[in-house]
């Protein structure tokens, strides 16, 4: 592990992660949303790696991180106007394009589909690392496959130590939710993974979206998206969702269960074995605190985590999507 600034990122630390990459090797480095487990996106022996480390499905494709919008173009069969309107107006940024892709990228990338995820991500070190390497970087997060995603590098180490060659630690990253992923290759495009950029903000710029996995009927490809995948994004810790959760609070702790509380209000009163973080009301600051929230929470061991239902708002979709797929089913008092 290596410490690095993350606004003015030392050459040699970006040249020997770089280095690595160029011989084959994993490399974990932040984005501005999560950080990221990359790998020579054009090496599929390289690319291996990363499913290997993480324990991920060969179904599930993996994003490709470059330094510009040439270098995208470049591993794309075609650039529609909505990607150049995207690639302008939010990269470097959070958001993700599925286009169809170039023979160049080995299939291990898209999971055997036609289509490639490709995303400038907004960070010196993620730039600086994708130039260091001297091409794309496919980079998923940098955690075990259906965990938590890290926003910080001892995350990293939680579930990847002894698995990867090199973990740049620039400390937390700012965005703390992963990037939208929308599929370009449909009319109207489709938000295969709501993140960081909200359906608004997309639509703003290319006009109107279709939201959600696609339907049962379309043909499957390209069906491959991370709609599929229910339970993910999950600490180990059984965690529930619900609304005016002091009630359910109380409860677990009366019966003697020790209790993580992501709120957002303060408890009611001090109960034993209630562990309460207070959450930010606003969407952007919530996303940017919760990974790291539900990371204390579940290294405490605790018997439950219960999570405050935010506001039903456009703003917080990613939010309750990540909450609906690290609940567990079965709730009881157990
Ligand atoms: O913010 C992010 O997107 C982070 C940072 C590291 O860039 N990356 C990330 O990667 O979250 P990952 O692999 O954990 O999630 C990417 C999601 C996956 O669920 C995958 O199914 C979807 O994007 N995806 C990737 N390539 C795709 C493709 N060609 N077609 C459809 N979906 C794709
Ligand atoms: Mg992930």
């Amino acid at each position: 592990m290596i410490e690095i600034d993350a606004v003015h990122p030392n050459r040699d630390a970006l040249a020997r992660a770089g280095r690595i990459l160029r011989g084959g090797g994993l490399v974990a480095f932040p984005t501005e949303t999560v950080y990221g487990l990359g790998a020579d996106a054009l090496s599929r022996a390289a690319v291996a790696g990363i499913f290997a480390a993480k324990g991920r499905p060969a179904t599930n494709p993996i994003i490709v991180h470059v330094a510009t919008t040439a270098e995208a173009i470049g591993l794309v069969a075609s650039w529609p106007e909505p990607a150049e309107q995207l690639a302008h107006r939010f990269w470097p940024g959070p958001v993700s394009l599925v286009l169809p892709k170039r023979p160049e990228v080995p299939d291990l990338v898209t999971a055997g589909g036609t289509a490639v995820a490709v995303r400038c991500p907004a960070h010196a070190v993620a730039l600086g690392l994708i130039e260091a390497a001297g091409g794309p970087v496919a980079a998923p997060s940098a955690n075990r496959s259906t965990e938590l995603s890290p926003t910080h590098a001892e995350h990293v180490l939680r579930g990847l130590d002894g698995r990867i060659d090199l973990l740049l630690d620039a400390g937390p990253t700012t965005g703390g939710l992963e990037s939208s992923v929308i599929d370009l290759t449909v009319s109207p495009p489709r938000l295969l993974r709501p993140g960081l950029l909200s359906p608004h903000e997309i639509e703003a710029v290319i006009g109107p979206i279709a939201v959600g996995a696609q339907p049962a009927d379309a043909p499957p490809e390209p069906a491959r998206s991370p709609g599929l995948l229910e339970r993910h994004y999950a600490p180990a810790t059984p965690l529930e969702c619900g609304v005016s959760t002091w009630s359910r609070v109380y409860e677990l702790c009366r019966a003697g269960r020790r209790v993580g509380w992501l709120s957002l209000t303060p408890p009611l009163e001090n109960l034993p074995g209630l562990f309460t973080i207070e959450m930010p009301d606003d969407a952007k600051q919530y996303s940017a605190n919760l990974y790291a929230a539900l990371h204390t929470l579940d290294a405490m061991r605790l018997d439950r985590i219960v999570v405050e239902r935010p506001p039903d708002d456009e703003d917080w979709l990613a939010v309750h999507d990540r909450l609906r797929r690290a609940a567990t089913r079965g709730e009881g008092i157990g």
